[in-house]
């Protein structure tokens, strides 16, 4: 029998708390400020923004929403993140992504405080990351970390596979892993035999953007099995890049889709909006 990791009720406990925390700060006459930033029209970032503002809401975080025509320009976004890097009131800064195709996304990832990235993506905090420093750590993979060890799962010796190599979730997802003294495999494209490595896994988190890729055979009995894909196949339905009824009865814990991974990321952006206070000082 597996037991599903529900990533609903784990990301609204985290919700909770940060809801008391802000509580508790603004008891202190300090309000916590969150400058969402929308360039463009993607209608699935427009939802993503829409989530996040909700959110803080919730929490009780103020949000500041800065939405931007498809035709601004590079310049202009960068006049707009220095402005915000400058000003008092604003504790963290969102750029959400994808950019439109002329602006250059890395140049405006770097150009956000570094203090103020609460989604983790600056060099300075990949850096401080992966020597073990304090910093912000990107949502998803500091969400995984959540929903593990909120399911009394020990990280700690266990041989960890993460397959994908993204700079957004694989690569900070294995660097974290590593600093829980996992034993860590990166799995990619090019690894020879994916099967093989992924069958020695105790934990393995999955995030290769392909939906059901993984199926019984690259499982190990007892493992646990993390799926970080969301896919909308043709009739509508959810899957992630796990094969959820094939795999599920080997497992001994599994995130759903939807519903596991997912709501994770906006609760750990609210974390990291109170992280934003702790490192700028109160
Ligand atoms: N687009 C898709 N995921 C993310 C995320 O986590 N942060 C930002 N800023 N944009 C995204």
């Amino acid at each position: 029998m597996y037991q599903l990791i529900d990533g609903k009720a784990i990301s609204a406990t985290i919700k909770d708390e940060v809801k008391n925390e802000i509580a508790k700060l603004k008891n202190l006459g300090r309000e916590v400020t969150l400058a969402v930033v929308l360039v463009g029209n993607d209608p699935a970032s427009a939802v993503y923004v829409g989530n996040k503002k909700k959110a803080c809401e919730y929490v009780g975080i103020r949000s500041l929403s800065f939405e931007m025509p498809e035709t601004t320009s590079e310049d202009e976004l960068i006049k707009l993140i220095d402005e915000l890097n400058g000003r008092d009131d604003v504790d963290g800064i969102l750029v959400q992504l994808p950019l439109p195709s002329g602006i250059n996304e890395e140049k405006i990832l770097d150009r956000i405080s570094p203090l103020k990235d609460v989604d983790g993506f600056h060099p300075v905090n990949v850096g401080k990351l992966v020597i073990g420093k304090e910093g912000f750590v990107s949502c998803t993979p500091a969400g995984i970390i959540e929903l593990i060890k909120r399911s009394n799962i020990d990280i700690c010796g266990k041989n960890c596979v993460v397959v994908g190599r993204s700079n957004i979730v694989g690569k900070p997802m294995a660097a974290l892993m590593l600093r829980e003294n996992a034993t860590v495999t990166v799995c990619h494209s090019k690894t020879v035999n994916l099967k093989e490595v992924t069958s020695k896994a105790d934990i393995l988190i999955v995030a290769i953007g392909k939906p059901k890729f993984i199926t019984e055979e690259f499982v190990k009995d007892g493992a646990v099995v993390i799926d970080v894909g969301i896919h909308r196949l043709e009739g509508k339905k959810l899957v992630g890049d796990v094969d959820f009824d094939s795999v599920c009865e080997k497992t001994s814990f599994i995130t759903p889709v939807p519903g596991g991974v997912g709501p994770m990321t906006i609760a750990m952006l609210m974390k990291n909006c109170l992280t934003a206070v702790s490192l700028n000082g109160k």
